[in-house]
């Protein structure tokens, strides 16, 4: 803990809560058995695992045979997109994929390798001025030859939540796999899979409140996919490798808070949130928030600011105490904006300005107060620089 800093960037990474640390703990030297082995020890492992998955399915709707553990958000992602992409040219010859462009990387550079490296169709479905893929619009995009679809639940650069229902519902008229990247949306949204009719579903516990280094995804049953990962048999076949015991103990127990608490949770990050919003909408010019004005994440704000430099800028917040985020990467001493505000159509100028501020449950009003009285002269300061 560093306690003269404010940490605002939530939706990179959130602390362990207490409760999952300690459910976490024996697995680690007490309970240590490998969950494939047929002893006591391996019998303890092996139960602490399957009720981890119970819990995670109960918090989906779906069976506990249908959650795959991994080892991120990430390899939820490539192992939907990847595998369910290989099992649907091996089925029936599709070789076409569709996403949006406002995908996470974990997704977007699969599905870019798909292309590049095994010869499939990549398409981009159109998205309006906030990220939004409107349902109506994959109807014309979907063939029978399309492998799978994916759609991001809840954008992680602007906040954005995607009307995954109804996208899935297209989608399943037609018979085409439709995989989320949940990664941002379960820490804050309901997941059930059955209303949200998707097909595959990424999650990852560190956004939240769980450890780092654990994902799970959802594969509907019947649903074509291969594994990325070959070895053992463990996940059904699906993903080699001994489980990582103690971190799926606290994935579940974090998942299990999170819907547990959504509401008091939401409620509080919300209300941060909308004063952030305001504020600076109110109090620094040449400003705009990116993403959605309403359908967006509850503890989740991102803005533009014309004609400053958003990587100086998260320096110049760094140095004064508080952590946040920015939506360009700075490559080769070339700045550019980031794909998704690219996607969006938003002006170099206004892109390259691009901070991203996330809550918590442990933000209080005093540290965002405190941030909003900084910011407005530090991205005036930035705009000085800059000219
Ligand atoms: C939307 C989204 N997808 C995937 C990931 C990757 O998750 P992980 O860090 O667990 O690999 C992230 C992490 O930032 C994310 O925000």
């Amino acid at each position: 803990m560093i306690s003269d800093k404010v940490y605002l960037d939530y939706a990179a990474s959130t602390p362990v809560d207490p409760k999952v640390k300690e459910a976490m703990l024996p697995f680690f030297d007490q309970f240590y058995g490998n969950p494939s082995s047929t002893h006591i020890y391996g019998q303890q492992a092996e139960a602490a695992v399957e009720s981890a998955r119970e819990t995670i399915a109960q918090g989906l709707n779906c069976l506990p045979q249908e959650v795959v553990f991994t080892s991120c958000g990430s390899e939820s992602d490539n192992l939907a997109l990847r595998g369910a992409a290989w099992a649907a040219r091996q089925v029936r010859n599709a070789d076409h994929i569709l996403i949006s462009p406002v995908e996470h990387h974990a997704v977007s550079h699969t599905a870019q390798q798909l292309a590049d490296l095994f010869g499939f169709e990549l398409e981009y479905l159109p998205i309006d001025e906030h990220g939004v893929v409107n349902p109506e619009t994959i109807k014309e995009h979907l063939r029978p030859s399309t492998a799978i679809v994916s759609v991001i639940h809840a954008n992680n650069e602007i906040g954005t939540i995607n009307p995954i229902a109804e996208i899935g519902a297209v989608c399943r008229e037609k018979g085409i796999p439709f995989h989320t990247d949940s990664v941002q949306g379960a820490a804050h949204l309901p997941v059930d899979v059955q209303e949200l009719n998707v097909d595959l579903l990424a999650l990852g516990a560190h956004k939240f409140y769980g450890p780092k280094g654990v994902g799970a995804l959802f594969v509907r049953r019947g649903t074509p996919l291969y594994p990325n990962q070959t070895g053992g048999s463990q996940e059904s076949g699906l993903r080699a490798g001994t489980q990582n015991v103690p971190y799926i103990v606290g994935m579940a127990e974090a998942f299990r808070l999170a819907q547990e608490d959504h509401e008091p949770r939401q409620a509080y990050v919300q209300a941060l949130r909308d004063r952030i919003i305001g504020r600076v909408l109110e109090e620094v010019p040449y400003t705009q928030l990116t993403g959605h004005p309403a359908e967006r994440l509850p503890n989740h704000t991102s803005f533009a600011f014309k004609a400053v430099d958003g990587n100086n800028l998260l320096m110049l917040l760094d140095v004064q105490g508080f952590a946040c985020s920015s939506g360009s990467a700075c490559k080769t001493g070339n700045p550019e904006p980031s794909d998704v505000l690219t996607a969006l159509g938003l002006p170099t100028e206004w892109g390259l300005g691009s901070l991203r501020v996330t809550v918590g449950k442990e933000t209080t009003p005093a540290e965002v107060d405190k941030f909003l009285e900084v910011l407005p002269a530090l991205v005036e300061r930035n705009r000085d620089l800059n000219q």
